[in-house]
């Protein structure tokens, strides 16, 4: 794992742009696996920005986002589908059917498969987004946000590394994190997500990390071997990482990474 330590979040998030906007320079046809959460809302905002600025951009890219709640349809202000048009789709000349984000109602499957209960079309909605992935000719560039808990995508602790696309519980934490965008509304408890497998299988990772509320996770992530009790240190067994992280994240490592 390659470290890259900068001065604060806004430094974090123009790396970050600058490493996506390279990658997809170098490579029009990219295919990324792509977060949410607050972490990569500052790289989205200058990869938007930056990109009107350019001519077609991501005319040619696909993208699969890790993950999305179960039970809310695209369109509900807080899914994913909504957060990503919101940071990034409705601003990049992305073409629609090249965008990917798994459908936490498996809306379509249960159409096509009336006889299907609720969560046998989520199962099939997993298995379809794997078959997406590989037809896609698999993951170039895969960015990744870190849980405090060291959840990637939303594998959270006890995951086993050769997860695929999966339903899960959410762990309460999770969920309390991530409550802001639900306004009083319940969290779902449940999620699909890309799996840790599906993950290890991009050619390159970036991993965001930002903040005071991560330096427990960067510490583990920095100092502890691979074990599925803490779902990041999975990416010890890939050979093309990058943490990205700020000094607030770093705190308790930040001589070592000098
Ligand atoms: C979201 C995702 C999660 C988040 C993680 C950190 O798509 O995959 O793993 O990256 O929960 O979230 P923030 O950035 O909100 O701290």
């Amino acid at each position: 794992m390659k470290w890259k330590l900068v001065a604060d979040y806004e430094s974090l998030s123009s790396h970050a742009a600058e490493i996506l906007l390279w990658a997809v320079a170098e490579n029009p046809r990219l295919v990324l696996g792509l977060p949410t959460g607050r972490t990569p809302e500052g790289m989205y905002a200058r990869v938007a920005r930056d990109c009107q600025r350019e001519y077609r951009c991501f005319r040619e890219v696909t993208s699969f986002n890790l993950d999305e709640y179960v039970g809310i349809p695209p369109s509900h202000p807080a899914s994913y589908s909504s957060y990503m048009r919101r940071a990034l789709f409705d601003h990049v000349d992305m073409e629609p059917p090249n965008i990917h984000i798994p459908d936490g109602t498996a809306e379509k499957v249960r159409q096509r498969n009336p006889e299907l209960s609720f969560d046998e079309g989520l199962e099939i909605e997993c298995a379809n987004y794997e078959i997406l992935i590989e037809r896609a000719g698999s993951l170039g560039l895969t960015i990744l946000g870190l849980g405090r808990n060291g959840h990637i995508g939303f594998n959270e602790p006890n995951t086993p590394f050769d997860s695929r696309t999966h339903v899960v519980e959410l762990d309460p934490m999770t969920r309390e994190a991530n409550a802001r965008p639900f306004a009083g509304e319940q969290v779902p408890g449940r999620a699909i997500t890309m799996g840790i497998g599906t993950i290890l299988e991009s050619a390159r990772i970036l991993l965001l990390a930002s903040g005071e509320s991560k330096v427990e996770a960067v510490t583990r992530l920095f100092s502890e071997l691979p074990s599925d009790d803490f779902p990041a240190s999975a990416l010890r067994q890939h050979h093309d990482v990058t943490i990205l992280v700020d000094e607030r994240a770093a705190s308790r490592i930040r001589g070592a990474l000098d």
